[in-house]
């Protein structure tokens, strides 16, 4: 692909870079630092007008509304809990998979009064436990969420699952499946309209990588 137009890219360190590299190979970018061993943020790429933001996960969104990067690579649960403001989120990239799950001890209760959800993902648990019709005070967490409901902060979690591991070894269970979580690709609706032509042929090229990465699965 030919970049005439500058474009900017919002990625966050580790597996979403890792898994994203591959998506934009497929579309002939590839960056010219590692973020793992350079501490920059902006790192150049073999296209002299295309750039890469690297932003923590949860930043990546507002970037990409704001327009401060015209395309983002966000999971789900991030997405959800920033409203997709702004944004447009054309394309599922199938990265970073995982399961947004309740948890808690072996049969502790899903309803009952003045049930205390510890999370950091407020929006998706207030929507899950509302869509069930029972009330939930939701105790805002940034990390290591396996810890509240074991010290009595929280009679349950809601938190992303992936091998299981983190719950094993802190001696909780998945109880209840909220939504299965992967990393999309978000675009600021403004460079959409004004970058229509590039964006589209961007899109194009990762969508083919996408369904590519599906037939090894
Ligand atoms: C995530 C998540 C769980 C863990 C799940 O935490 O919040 O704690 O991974 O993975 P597993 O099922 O494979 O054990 P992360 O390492 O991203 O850190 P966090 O506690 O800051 O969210």
């Amino acid at each position: 692909m030919n970049f005439d137009i500058p474009i900017t890219i919002a990625l966050s360190k580790g597996r979403i870079f890792k898994q994203t590299l591959p998506l934009l190979s497929y579309a002939g970018i590839e960056p010219l630092d590692d973020p793992d061993s350079s501490r920059k943020l902006i790192l150049d790429t073999n296209h002299s007008q295309v750039k890469l933001l690297i932003i923590r996960a949860t930043d990546v969104p507002t970037y990409v509304q704001w327009g401060a990067a015209d395309l983002g690579v966000a999971g789900k649960d991030v997405l959800i809990e920033h409203g997709g403001e702004g944004l447009y989120e054309p394309l599922d990239l199938g990265i970073a998979r995982c399961r947004m799950m309740v948890a808690g001890a072996a049969g502790a209760k899903l309803s009952g009064d003045r049930l205390r959800i510890a999370t950091k993902y407020v929006n998706a648990a207030r929507n899950h436990f509302a869509s069930k019709g029972q009330q939930v005070e939701i105790i805002k967490l940034y990390g290591s969420m396996e810890l509240a409901p074991l010290v009595g902060l929280s009679d349950l979690i809601v938190d992303l699952v992936e091998s299981g591991n983190t719950l094993k070894a802190n001696g909780l269970v998945p109880l209840e499946h909220i939504q299965h979580i992967s990393s999309r690709l978000v675009v600021n609706k403004a460079s959409w309209k004004m970058k229509h032509d590039t964006v589209i042929k961007l899109l194009g090229a990762i969508r083919q990588a996408v369904t590519a990465n599906s037939k090894f699965e």
